[in-house]
């Protein structure tokens, strides 16, 4: 997607195909636009806890780098087969709730194992990285595809008013490698010249909508309000807002959401309000091994990234010293509260039933 009219996606190599690898540093947007070129595993873990790569796709695209990264140490490559798993083992618990991390390494695991040398191992880690990329832009775009239908009809119902979008959090391509979750089909939508209003949710405590999703739709001209996550409520009441569109870090295999702390409330207002509310989400998001959505491990992150306000590195306290935080980053939406979910196959109700058929089906387009 573009920045200054100029493409760009969020993680990339030289042309070929191997290390180093190269990231736009998410924690420096929107003050300023800085690519980091990550060299290590190590790095490539840091660029993932430090939250300069973040959102489920990139961060499970990111760890497969972190692998591939990993055969550029000459120490690792002399040892590989008794380092691997502590490689693993670091990225694995870099961050603990979006299901696409763990996916990729598991993924990626067995496949090294049954290299028979470390020149093979070296080919397959940047081969798998490689694809997991390609497949991840080549699964938003279809997301978007089989989401802009959903704005069309909502979009025809207006007589040329614009269609009044809220989302929570950055679900757009900075989250994803291209393209977005949530703003894939937004983006979509644009592109045909549907007129289109975004309502950006602010996204406490670390301003993912603030700070990322605004501006990705000022960099692509998409008119957008940014509002504090209280005021979609009242949005809803007011009529202001004719669709609830989220992506998904982990969604169990009956269709419980879990995505950005705040989700929730948007899904429960939602509903009161009569709103539909699509999930979009890559099919790597969804994790069939958890029925039970309590069994997701929720980020509890810092106490200071809620008793502080920062921007460009400066912080500043705004609670008294001595007050406590609590900062649970991601919060379950229950399936019920869910109109649909838009995956790269079509869509389907967040249902284990749904879920199972569009898993099973490689040609499901509903
Ligand atoms: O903590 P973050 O910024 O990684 O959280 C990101 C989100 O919650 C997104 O909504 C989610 O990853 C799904 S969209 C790609």
């Amino acid at each position: 997607m573009r920045i200054q009219g100029k493409e760009f996606q969020t993680i990339w190599t030289q042309k070929r195909g191997t290390g180093p690898v190269y990231i736009i540093d998410q924690t420096r947007l929107p003050s300023e636009f800085r690519v980091q070129k990550l060299q290590s595993c190590r790095d490539a873990f840091r660029s993932i806890r430090n939250m300069q790569v973040r959102g489920a796709p990139l961060i499970g695209v990111a760890a497969a780098y972190g692998i591939a990264l990993a055969f550029r140490e000459t120490a690792f490559r002399r040892d590989w087969r008794n380092l691997l798993e502590s490689r693993f083992a670091m990225l694995e618990a870099s961050r603990p709730t979006a299901v696409n991390l763990t996916r990729a390494l598991q993924i990626l695991r067995p496949l090294l194992q049954c290299c028979e040398n470390v020149e093979a191992a070296e080919i397959t880690a940047w081969k798998y990285a490689r694809d997991l990329r390609e497949s991840e832009i080549a699964a938003c775009s279809a997301i978007g595809d089989h989401g802009l239908p959903l704005i069309e009809t909502i979009a025809a119902s207006k007589k040329g008013e614009p269609v009044n979008i809220l989302t929570h959090c950055n679900a757009g391509w900075l989250a994803c490698v291209d393209w977005g979750t949530a703003l894939a089909p937004v983006y979509k939508a644009w592109r045909k010249g549907i007129p289109l209003h975004v309502w950006v949710d602010e996204t406490r405590p670390r301003l993912q909508g603030a700070r990322l999703t605004a501006y990705e739709l000022q960099e692509e001209g998409i008119a957008h309000t940014l509002i504090t996550d209280n005021a979609g409520g009242h949005l809803m009441q007011s009529g202001k807002v004719d669709l609830l569109l989220t992506g998904s870090d982990r969604t169990s295999r009956c269709g419980d959401v879990c995505n950005k702390i705040g989700t929730y409330l948007k899904g429960l207002a939602a509903r009161e309000n009569g709103i539909p509310f699509y999930v979009a989400l890559p099919l790597s998001s969804i994790d069939l091994q958890i029925r039970n959505a309590s069994e997701i491990p929720i980020e509890e992150r810092s106490q200071e990234e809620v008793l502080f306000i920062e921007s460009k590195r400066r912080k500043l306290r705004i609670a008294t010293p001595g007050t406590p935080a609590a900062n649970p980053g991601f919060d379950i939406t229950p399936a019920q509260l869910v109109s649909g979910l838009i995956t790269e196959r079509g869509i389907c109700p967040a249902t284990e039933a749904g879920i199972r058929a569009i898993m099973e089906d490689p040609d499901h387009a509903a």
